[in-house]
Order: structure tokens, then C-alpha cells, then sequence
């Protein structure tokens, strides 16, 4: 019997977003209180910027916190399409969060295995808290359906080849992500609805729908995008 679901959903998009931060705030501050840090590894793609735009709003202690990043194009951290650029924008620069605590994957580099390899010695043991994204295929992270990368064990990093443009990316691996203490997965839209179904319920293999990583996770999704689950 697996464990039970942890599912909330929003009434509408502020709603999700309001609570999306809610629940980045209490995992944050929880992980200070116990432990003196917080890890937060964030995804990019569109969904975050309103949470993160909000989060950025509230008296954290952002001294006790590092940011880290699940995945990155490899694009240049300026690029429209970068994941550090999308943070930086709604997050790092309006809470002045001081440079030193942010560790961007450097996806720009030519020698993409060399970059990964430099961010798994940037990692630590276990990340706090991680914010995940589902893409309409079942992906999350930069982990697609049938990515060899599925039954990577042994490294944290690794770059990935996908069909959501731009190709090329670096991601963490599912032992990173398996590890972690705190988990949510956050989205919205009836475009994510069938993903997120599939990911939540039935049987379908992590290799088919690679979001079923995060089954355990906190999902906070809006009714659309909870659409297909049962009642
Ligand atoms: C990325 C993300 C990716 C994202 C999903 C959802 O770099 O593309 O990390 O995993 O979370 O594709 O993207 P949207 O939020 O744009 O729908």
C-alpha cells in the first residue's frame, strides 16, 4: 500500500502561487530553525517567477540560505532562456541575495560534463528543499521520458539531451532528487493535467513519466492542472 498523496489544490493561479511561497517559507525556516542552513535547489522554466517573485517579498533569513539549481540550459547565464536569469530576476536580485550563496550551474560551458562535474563537488550531502516543475511529456528537472539518465545511481550531475527546447542541459540526477528532505512540485494549467494524473496515479514506470520521482512529493497544483486525479 503506498503512502497517501499530499495534493493541495488552489482555487486559481494567485492562489497557488501565494501558497507555493507559503510553503517555500515555512520548509526554509523550518530548515534554519533545525539546522542553522537551508539548501534550495530551484527548477526554471515559467511556473516559478510568481512564487519566487513573492518569496522574495518576505523577511527570510536569506544569510542562512544557499541557492542551488535542479536543472540549466546551456545557454548563457544573460540568456532569456537561462534558469539562473529567470532567479535572478524574481528572486536574487529583489531580496539582495548576497552572490556568494548562489551556486549556478554553468551550463555556457562547452565542456558540459566538466561543468557537471564542478556542481556535483558543490552540492551537499542532501539538499533541504527542492522545487520541482512537470512538463507536459512527464518530465521533470531536465529528466524526459526513456532518458538514460532515469537509471543514473551514481553521479548527482549529469548533461542531458532533451526535446524541450533548448536541447542541451544539465540536470540533477534522481538520487539528488530522491534524497532530498522536502520536495514540492508545483503547477498549473489543464496542459499539465494528464502528466500530473499519470505521475500521481496508476502504475506507469519513472521511465515513462519521470515526475512519479517526486510521488512522494508536495504537489500544489491548480484545479485544472488536478483535473484528471480522482475525486
Ligand atoms: C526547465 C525546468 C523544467 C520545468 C518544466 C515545467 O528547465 O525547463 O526545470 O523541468 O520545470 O518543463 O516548465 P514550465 O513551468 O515552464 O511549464
Amino acid at each position: 500500500m503506498s503512502p497517501p498523496l499530499d495534493v493541495e489544490v488552489c482555487a486559481d493561479l494567485s492562489a497557488l502561487n501565494r501558497s507555493s511561497a507559503d510553503w517555500l517559507e515555512r520548509e526554509i525556516r523550518a530548515a534554519v530553525a533545525a539546522r542553522g542552513s537551508c539548501s534550495v535547489a530551484l527548477s526554471g522554466g515559467r511556473s516559478p517567477r510568481p512564487f519566487l517573485e513573492d518569496l522574495a517579498a518576505r523577511a527570510l533569513p536569506w544569510g542562512q540560505v544557499r541557492f542551488f539549481f535542479v536543472d540549466e540550459r546551456c545557454v548563457p547565464p544573460d540568456d532569456p532562456e537561462s534558469n539562473f536569469r529567470m532567479a535572478r530576476e524574481a528572486l536574487f536580485e529583489p531580496a539582495r541575495i548576497d552572490p556568494s550563496r548562489i551556486h549556478r550551474m554553468e551550463g555556457e560551458r562547452a565542456d558540459r560534463d566538466a561543468a557537471a562535474r564542478d556542481y556535483e563537488a558543490l552540492l551537499p550531502a542532501e539538499l533541504d528543499v527542492v522545487v520541482l516543475g512537470i512538463g507536459e511529456d512527464g518530465h521533470t528537472a531536465s529528466l524526459f521520458p526513456g532518458s538514460p539518465l532515469l537509471d543514473e545511481r551514481v553521479r548527482k550531475v549529469a548533461a542531458a539531451f532533451g526535446p524541450k527546447p533548448p536541447p542541451w542541459r544539465l540536470t540533477l540526477t534522481p538520487p539528488v532528487l530522491l534524497a532530498a528532505r522536502r520536495t514540492v512540485m508545483i503547477t498549473a494549467g489543464k496542459g499539465k493535467a494528464q502528466a500530473v494524473a499519470r505521475a500521481l496515479v496508476g502504475d506507469a514506470p519513472v521511465k515513462d513519466v519521470p515526475a512519479r520521482l517526486a510521488r512522494q512529493a508536495r504537489w500544489i497544483l491548480d484545479r485544472e492542472a488536478a483535473a484528471e486525479l480522482p475525486r
